[in-house]
């Protein structure tokens, strides 16, 4: 049986980030772990699980361009990365891999934080795989969910295999009529462009009880435009870096069988968001 010395976990994806490495790094050094997080940049998913199995690694972050993909390459899926139709994390037991989805909980602990979410109206935005971890997370919690989607025929089918209702394109929240206690935002408009921004601020002050939480799926830059227009109106904001957070201890979790120091990792994850400051570049 394929096997790492040190015990070897990582990611997957076409771009590489650097939070990962950070935060597993330092989750492994505070539980003296003999492990090592490797951030690998490929586009080749069926390669990348033939080595994961070649080479004995025990657990990898899956991302774009893999999340859809992946689970054709896997020996199981598990019900929740079946239910919200996209993997985040494969881990390999003895050369059966296994695809999990760990982005619901890292939504609904991140928004969790903000808001207790049980019988709350949330709205959320997109359809991909990002909107569906949000959505099952929120429902999961005992949340009513209304989905806008761009894509109608997308937003609608999404919408109906999660319990949640569909509401129309992202414009549409501008005639809610205040009846919601939380926006979650799930498209990549905004990734990497601090200036872009689905909906004008106006909108969620239509949308949205006073006191709301806004939440920002996009983790880079950490505080999006979204999440300015939000603050700037009164009301609670969350960032996607906090969902990349409590995602990563639900990963570790699965990677070790044990439970991360969360705020080792928050401190891991904040040093290398200065850095990434400090470098002036927006990865
Ligand atoms: N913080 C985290 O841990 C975390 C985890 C997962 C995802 N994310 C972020 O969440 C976002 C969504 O990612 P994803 O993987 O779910 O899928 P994605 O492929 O990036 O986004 C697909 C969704 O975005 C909508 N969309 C795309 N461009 C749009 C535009 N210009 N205007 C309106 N809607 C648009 C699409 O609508 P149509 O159906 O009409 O095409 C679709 O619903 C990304 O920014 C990603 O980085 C963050």
């Amino acid at each position: 049986m394929a096997s790492s010395q040190p015990m070897l976990c990582g990611s997957i994806a076409g771009r590489p980030g650097v939070f990962g490495v950070a935060m597993h790094t330092a989750a492994f050094q505070a539980l003296g772990l003999n492990a090592v997080y490797v951030a690998f940049g490929t586009e080749d998913t069926a390669g990348a699980v033939a080595a994961m199995r070649a080479l004995g690694i025990r657990g990898l972050g899956v991302t774009t361009p893999h999340k859809l993909r992946v689970a054709a390459c896997v020996d199981g899926i598990d019900g929740a990365a079946a239910a919200i139709g996209a993997v985040n994390t494969l881990v390999n037991d003895d050369g059966r891999i296994t695809g999990y989805n760990v982005d619901w909980i890292g939504a609904q602990r991140a928004i969790g934080e903000a808001i207790d979410v049980s019988g709350r109206a949330f709205a959320v935005i997109g359809a991909g795989g990002g909107a569906r971890a949000i959505v099952h997370g929120l429902r999961q919690a005992g949340a009513r969910v209304t989905l806008y989607n761009r894509t109608a025929a997308s937003g609608e089918a999404v919408a109906a295999a999660l319990g949640a209702s569909f509401g129309g394109p992202p414009q549409a929240l501008a005639a809610a009529e205040r009846c919601y206690d939380g926006l979650c935002h799930a498209t990549p408009v905004g990734f990497h462009d601090a200036a872009a921004q689905l909906l004008p601020g106006e909108a969620l002050t239509a949308a949205l009880r006073p006191g709301a939480v806004v939440f920002d799926a996009v983790a880079m830059p950490p505080r999006t435009a979204l999440l300015a227009a939000a603050s700037a109106r009164g009301f609670r904001t969350v960032a996607g870096v906090r969902m990349q957070l409590h995602q990563a201890a639900a990963q570790f979790a699965l990677y070790t069988g044990r439970t991360p120091d969360l705020a080792v990792m928050e401190r891991a994850l904040a040093q290398a968001l200065a850095r990434i400051a400090g470098e002036g570049d927006e990865r």
